[in-house]
């Protein structure tokens, strides 16, 4: 199983970026234990990062002829952005909505999610370990979907 793991805006900046809310792994850090991760559960990960709106659209429409699933931090364009949703519902690959912070516990703007409707599930506040999480209910998700 080949799943990717996309990274909205901002996210580039992973380590320098207000350290206290994001912590302080870079992308390159990030990326590198989640394709570990993966390697430890039999699964491929293929990773991108875009500051571009249609840049992630792009990236997502490519992956439905090769993902078995996406994990995606949208940044804050899941909270504005109602293309990225109708795309994710377009492609029709099962999708995990995650953050790094408590996007519950933060501005009431972050509580909006223009995506969640269209992801299997939403996961945040835990830091890198919500992308981990992400990909075991991928996983756990295509067996269930398998066995049935
Ligand atoms: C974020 C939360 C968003 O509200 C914010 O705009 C980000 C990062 C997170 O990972 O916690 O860019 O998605």
């Amino acid at each position: 199983m080949t799943i990717l793991v996309v990274h909205g805006p901002n996210l580039n900046l992973l380590g320098e970026r207000e350290p206290s809310v994001y912590g302080t792994l870079t992308l390159a850090q990030l990326n590198a234990k989640i394709v570990e991760y993966g390697r430890t559960r039999d699964c491929r990960i293929r990773t991108y990062q875009s500051n571009h709106e249609g840049r992630l659209l792009d990236a997502l429409q490519r992956a439905r002829h090769w993902a078995a699933g996406i994990v995606i931090n949208p940044g804050a364009y899941g909270h504005t952005s109602y293309a990225l949703r109708d795309c994710i519902a377009g492609i029709r690959i099962p999708t995990v909505e995650v953050h790094l912070s408590d996007v519950e516990a933060r501005e009431p703007f972050r509580r909006i999610s223009t995506i969640a409707d269209v992801c299997i599930a939403k996961i945040s506040g835990k830091g890198p370990q919500s992308y981990l999480d992400a990909i075991d209910l991928l996983l756990s998700s295509r067996a269930e979907r398998r066995s049935a």
